[in-house]
Formats: structure tokens, C-alpha cells, sequence
């Protein structure tokens, strides 16, 4: 599974890539806009921060043709760059428009599988699953991200499965359970997967025994 972190903020980008596991950074203009910089000048430092990672920006416009120039401007900033397409109408025909000229998307706002064919035919590069915004209301987030899981598989389309607005480390295992192909998340929760309260134990432990005995390395 392919782990991106989801942020604008490049200090948490660079502290992650720096656990050499990163594959990627998925950013919103929700997150940009956090981030306090600019648009271009923040996603080409999470590019320099990634050598060779996926580095989603999304398009926003509405209407296809201004979104075809920004999506066009976009990525022609730095070739890691994946040029996020929200799921409307002209989205998923400039979807189209950037696979035909070898230009990856990640199709994002997908909450169910209807939504997610429309973007695996597309031709998407990832398609961006959100579980948390679901399960605020509720409903049960990560059942669409099975079934899309299951219809990429099925039909065989090349689309990776990402499941995205993840809010705690059990998402991320139900993710790994159906089989998800990338899971992004906010830096804290990247952290929270190296926690277990047995492992400071058993660390702990270790440590005591080996320094009560006055033990050394070399
Ligand atoms: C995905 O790429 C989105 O940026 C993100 O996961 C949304 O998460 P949220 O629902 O916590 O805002």
C-alpha cells in the first residue's frame, strides 16, 4: 500500500519523507489555503521534499475549458505532479482530456461506486475515496472504498484506489483489509501508526534489563 500524508504544511511533508516511506503528499485547496503560501510555490517545495513522490494540486474551476488551462498550467509545474479533478460533470471530460495526453489525475470528492466507475473509465489515475466525511454522517464511509476496490479489480481498470479524509489509524487498517491501494492521511495520524502502548513497554523493559546489568555495545 502507498502511503501519501495529506497536507499543505511542508515541515510535516519533510518530517514525514524524511521515515523513507513516503510515497506521496495529496493537498485541497482547503489545505493550500491553511499552508499560508503560495499555490505554486508550496506544491514545487513538497515536490523537492518527495524526490519521485505523487504530489497531488487540484484544479478550481468549474467549468471544463478553465479547468483544462489551470489543470494544464498545473502540471506543467513539475512532472510528480498529479492534477487533482473534483468529481462534477466537466470534471470527469477533463479527466479524459489529461489521460488522453498522458497528464495523471487523482479524482477526488468520491463517495460512492457509481461515482468512482465513472472515474476509473476516465481514465483516473487514483481515485480519492473519502471515509471520514461519511462516517460524520454516520453512514459507514469505507463501504464504497470496498465495492470501488472490487470494481477496479473486477473490470480490471489500471485507476489505484486511494482512501482519503482519514481521521484515526483503525481507517487505515480497514483500508488495508479491502484491499486499498493508498491511503492519505494528516501527519498525526502517519505518526499514531508507530504507536502501541506495548512496544514503549517492552521497550522499556529491554532498556532497564540491559542497563542493569551494565551491559555495552562493542
Ligand atoms: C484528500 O485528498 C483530501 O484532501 C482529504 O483527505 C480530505 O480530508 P478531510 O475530510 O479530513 O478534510
Amino acid at each position: 500500500m502507498k502511503l501519501f500524508v495529506d497536507t499543505g504544511d511542508i515541515e510535516e511533508v519533510r518530517r514525514a519523507a524524511a521515515w523513507g516511506i513516503l510515497d506521496g503528499v495529496t493537498t485541497n485547496p482547503t489545505l493550500i489555503a491553511k499552508a499560508g503560501k503560495g499555490f505554486k510555490e508550496t506544491v514545487l517545495a513538497i515536490c523537492e521534499a518527495v524526490p519521485g513522490g505523487d504530489i497531488s494540486a487540484e484544479v478550481v474551476a468549474t467549468d471544463y475549458d478553465t479547468m483544462l488551462k489551470e489543470a494544464t498550467e498545473i502540471a506543467s509545474w513539475h512532472p510528480q505532479i498529479v492534477v487533482k479533478v473534483p468529481l462534477i460533470e466537466p470534471g470527469i471530460r477533463l479527466v479524459s482530456t489529461l489521460a488522453d495526453r498522458g497528464i495523471r489525475t487523482n479524482v477526488t470528492l468520491v463517495f460512492s461506486v457509481g461515482q468512482a466507475l465513472m472515474a476509473a473509465k476516465a481514465g483516473a489515475t487514483y481515485i480519492s475515496n473519502f471515509v471520514g466525511r461519511v462516517d460524520d454522517l454516520a453512514d459507514d464511509g469505507m463501504a464504497a472504498v470496498g465495492d470501488t476496490v472490487d470494481m477496479v479489480n473486477t473490470y480490471g481498470f489500471a485507476s489505484e484506489v486511494l482512501v482519503a479524509s482519514v481521521r484515526h489509524p483503525l481507517h487505515v487498517t480497514q483500508a488495508i483489509q479491502v484491499g486499498a491501494h493508498v491511503s492519505t492521511m494528516p501527519f498525526k495520524i502517519m505518526e499514531m501508526l508507530f504507536k502501541h502502548p506495548l512496544t514503549d513497554i517492552g521497550l522499556k523493559r529491554f532498556l532497564d534489563d540491559w542497563n542493569a546489568a551494565g551491559l555495552k555495545i562493542g
